[in-house]
């Protein structure tokens, strides 16, 4: 838990931790950088799906019936940012695998950096479900914002956003703008330098998840 924000929660796990050593090393290639951001996403989502309510079902075992405990997954929404949050899809419906998927397309001006919205499709009753959203940058915040604008303007209520790195700034902008969300953090960072890049960072996660550096 974060000592501010009491809705913020920072991985401690050196499985975490050493994982994002290999994504910060510049000479790790795309094919690894992919695979790690799905690799920590899996980890983080183990946390972050705590408290996924659960519903008793019955199973026959090889002995006898038994009423035992189901997630009720079909509630789930998961939400990547395009781009860069597609690269943490896959690692969290290995876990809920019945989740449904929507998208949110921002971009972040270069110059202004501030989101551009150009591509918005989420699940049908959002307001009944349990929102994910997933980018692995939070930078200064802006793209993550407008991310959760758009899903309570849309209706939803139960909110929770996950990201691999994060920059002071931008955590501060989320939890203040938006303190009814949860936020997991893998990795929090010093700090934005002055085109608003994570120090130190992973660089440019959608370019190195997708080749187009
Ligand atoms: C990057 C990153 C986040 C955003 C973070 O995306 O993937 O979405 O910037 O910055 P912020 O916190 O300052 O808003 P970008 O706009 O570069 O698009 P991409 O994912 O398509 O590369």
């Amino acid at each position: 838990m974060h000592m501010e924000y009491p809705n913020v929660f920072i991985m401690d796990h050196p499985l975490i931790k050493h994982k994002i050593s290999r994504l910060r090393d510049k000479n790790t290639g795309t094919n690894e950088f992919r695979q790690l951001i799905e690799e920590i996403t899996m980890l983080e989502g183990y946390e972050a799906l705590r408290d996924l309510p659960l519903k008793d079902i019955e199973v026959e075992t090889p002995l006898e019936k038994c009423m035992t405990p189901a997630i009720d997954g079909k509630k789930l929404a998961i939400i990547p940012i395009l781009r860069a949050g597609l690269g943490m899809v896959n690692g969290i419906t290995a876990l809920v695998p019945m989740a449904k998927v929507g998208h949110i397309g921002l971009y972040r001006d270069s110059v202004t950096h501030i989101p551009h919205e150009y591509y918005c499709k989420i699940p049908d009753n959002i307001d009944e479900r349990e929102v994910i959203l997933l980018d692995p940058m939070l930078a200064t915040g802006g793209s993550a914002s407008a991310a959760v604008d758009y899903v309570k303007i849309q209706g939803g209520n139960h909110i929770k956003f996950m990201c691999i790195i994060a920059a002071p700034e931008g955590l501060s902008k989320l939890a203040e703008s938006h303190p009814d969300i949860e936020i997991y953090v893998c990795q929090l960072d010093r700090e934005l330098n002055e085109d608003a890049y994570v120090l130190p960072g992973i660089g440019d996660a959608g370019d190195r998840i997708f080749g187009t550096a």
